[in-house]
């Protein structure tokens, strides 16, 4: 099992890869190829079919964890603190303990140093997040493009360092200010849209797969495209249910 001292230690020296998984078969099929499994709130989109993130509940994440954590042997897990889980120290930490008690090694909050550092202190480990944070953000553009934004993430990123992170999200950024967040912070840097320099790489798997056909980011590169697959097996299940050619000889019992 990876350990969050193992994630530490890659740290410019192996890159860390993180998909996200919401349940048993998806987990199943990542676990011993990728580094962290994210239960994200994405899955409010990718999953459950909301506009945005902030329907997603802290119960929708810890069943979700629970489903990935029974499927992995070598993963670390780490589940999302939805909107308004970490509103105040007593519900992130109700919270995180909600994840962690469903099967999640650490928990990922979107910025918020002083929550960070409150959790940290009571030995509960944290994954960052910043730059485009989709729980708060209202611009769905690349962030830190100007200066003062820019130094604003860096300030941020050091904050969630000292903090006690264990490692840190950062959306959507230029490459270059991702290389200088990298460069300027001692816990490894996950990027989603934030180029090569980060030590690590994440994207959302129904992204990937070609799942999730509603939009694509720029960031997102498609590895396959199971969704269209899923599709032609639809069609022909129904072809051959309607046609009378299944349940054929074959899948019938006598
Ligand atoms: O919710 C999520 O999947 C995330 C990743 C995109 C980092 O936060």
């Amino acid at each position: 099992m990876k350990t969050i001292h193992d994630i530490k230690s890659m740290k410019s020296k192996r890159k860390i890869v993180m998909l996200t998984a919401y349940d048993f078969p998806m987990a199943k099929l990542m676990d011993g190829i990728v580094d962290v499994i994210l239960i994200g709130d994405s899955m409010g989109m990718v999953v459950l079919g909301y506009e945005n993130t902030t329907k997603v509940t802290i119960q929708d994440i810890a069943r979700a964890s629970g489903s990935v954590a029974r499927a992995c042997k070598n993963a670390l897990i780490v589940g999302d603190l939805p909107f308004g889980a970490y509103d105040n120290e007593e519900d992130a930490l109700k919270n995180a303990k909600i994840l962690l008690e469903a099967g999640a090694h650490a928990v990922k909050v979107e910025n918020k140093p002083e929550i960070i550092r409150f959790l940290v202190d009571k030995g509960i480990e944290v994954m960052g997040h910043i730059g485009l944070t989709p729980q708060t953000i209202t611009n769905f553009k690349v962030q830190g493009k100007n200066e003062e934004d820019a130094k604003n993430l860096l300030e941020l990123a050091k904050e969630c360092d000292k903090a006690g992170c264990f490692s840190i999200v950062l959306e959507c950024v230029p490459e270059s200010l991702g290389k200088k967040i990298t460069e300027s912070i001692s816990c490894p840097t996950i990027g989603i849209g934030a180029g090569i320099h980060c030590d690590g790489q994440v994207l959302v798997t129904h992204d990937i797969l070609g799942l999730f056909e509603m939009f694509k980011p720029k960031f997102v590169k498609r590895y396959a495209e199971i969704g269209k697959d899923m599709k032609k097996a639809f069609e022909a299940y129904a072809r051959e249910v309607r046609e009378g050619k299944f349940p054929s000889d074959e899948f019938s019992f006598h």
